[in-house]
């Protein structure tokens, strides 16, 4: 058998395009946010140097606004749609799409600090202004005047493009009638079968060109838009990370920054029983105008523990949940309920086991007192990336491997967590 290990940095060398990795050839040929955020952690096991770079040419990307985009676009590749000119964003030193991504970097930032000593903690002080500029950003324009909590006005923000959870707010928006015609890339890549459907990419396009006619004025996408949720993904990684951050401000001795971030989680921690869906008994995605809740089980609902929220009750509910669904799949935590009717093994972010969400779950329930069932995470994680290799996600009941080959956030989270070569149990 090839060697896993060097397998996974290959995989990260041959993504490497100069100091930033994009997540596979062809279907993702550029720097994704998040994407990066897991890809740096790989990266350390290797060479500090290049993790560290890898955040700040992210940061690079950053708007004028403080936004840090979903994608930097360095130039422009036939191979993708929606790509620069369809954007037409204006609003940094660098092309970008006109949304972000859930904000894992100030977490990673943090762990750096902590396992680099000095080295690291240099080098995070020299990004944590623009990091706090960007929690500052989601905090103020993705806040809507109408809800006291951050929201999201485009699917793909939420990293988690095509879940079931998005429907309620697609549903409730039109088709733009005046949307040009185009011509989508990612189904000539990919399985059209395992992709977001026609009618879900015309919606996504329309919010796009909303956007654009409005200049990326992001008070107005948020506040006018047309779609508008609340994703408790980006809810409990935000709020995460600001705990994270807050650490780094009290390690620098930033007092007034400290006490911005320390009014944002306390606002957050009230804000939190907002996505209890109680009928259902989880933490749910909810539409902001319509106050509709998604009724399932994402991989999103298990982040509280990631997030440390939740009453004794609320927390207890949610793991009912995950065993029930352990009960019903092989591998790790499906990104959607497999008792729901629109569950899909290999389509997407309708059923498969994703890396970077498990990675996550994972730290949290170890962090929280549930050792083993993180560390099955682990193991489940590890399993299927023997069985079939180094795939953007994965069936989670047969294992087999969905979409993008050659994945670079399942090559670096081999890395830094599931490879048994690790001394260390615990999430990185
Ligand atoms: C897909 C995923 C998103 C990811 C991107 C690049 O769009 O849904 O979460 O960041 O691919 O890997």
């Amino acid at each position: 058998m090839v060697d896993l290990d060097e397998q996974a940095i290959a995989i990260l060398q041959k993504n490497d395009r100069g100091g930033f990795t994009i997540p596979t050839a062809r279907l993702y040929p550029f720097q994704w946010n998040w994407d990066s955020a897991f890809i740096a952690l790989g990266l350390a096991t290797m060479d500090d140097d290049r993790a560290w770079r890898e955040l700040e040419m992210l940061v690079e990307g950053q708007a004028h606004d403080g936004m840090i985009p979903s994608i930097i676009f360095r130039h422009d590749d036939d191979d993708y749609f929606p790509g620069p000119n369809v954007w037409q964003t204006n609003n940094g030193p660098l092309d970008g799409t006109g949304i972000s991504q859930p904000p894992v970097l100030a977490s990673v930032v943090a762990h750096f600090a902590k396992t680099q000593g000095e080295t690291g903690l240099k080098r995070a002080k020299a990004l944590y202004p623009q990091i706090l500029q960007w929690h500052r950003w989601w905090h103020t324009y993705r806040t809507p005047e109408e809800a006291e909590v951050v929201c999201t006005v485009h699917p793909w923000e939420t990293g988690r493009d095509n879940c079931p959870d998005w429907n309620i707010g697609l549903r409730n928006m039109a088709t733009d009638p005046d949307s040009e015609s185009y011509q989508r890339k990612d189904i000539e890549h990919a399985d059209p079968a395992e992709r977001p459907t026609q009618e879900e990419y015309d919606k996504y396009i329309s919010i796009v060109k909303f956007g654009r006619d409005h200049g990326w004025n992001q008070h107005v996408l948020t506040n006018q838009g047309p779609f508008l949720m609340a994703d408790p993904g980006i809810f409990f990684i935000l709020l995460r990370a600001d705990r994270d951050l807050l650490w780094l401000a009290e390690q620098f001795g930033f007092e007034e920054s400290a006490r911005e971030i320390e009014s944002w989680i306390t606002q957050a921690e009230s804000a939190a029983d907002s996505f209890w869906n109680e009928e259902y008994g989880a933490f749910c995605a909810w539409d902001v105008r319509t106050k509709e809740f998604s009724h399932g089980f994402s991989n999103a609902s298990a982040l509280c523990f990631y997030a440390d929220v939740g009453t004794t009750q609320q927390r207890e509910k949610t793991l009912a949940h995950m065993r029930r669904i352990a009960g019903r799949t092989q591998f790790g935590q499906s990104s959607w309920d497999p008792d729901a009717p629109s569950f899909e093994s290999q389509h997407y972010w309708c059923g498969p086991l994703w890396c970077q969400m498990n990675y996550m779950i994972a730290k949290g329930l170890s962090e929280q007192g549930e050792g083993q069932l993180a560390e099955k995470m682990r193991h489940d994680l590890k399993q299927v990336i023997e069985l079939s290799g180094f795939y953007e996600c994965f069936d989670p009941i047969s294992g087999a491997g969905c979409i993008g080959r050659d994945f670079s956030w399942t090559a670096a989270l081999w890395l830094a967590w599931a490879s048994p070569s690790l001394t260390q149990t615990s999430p990185a």
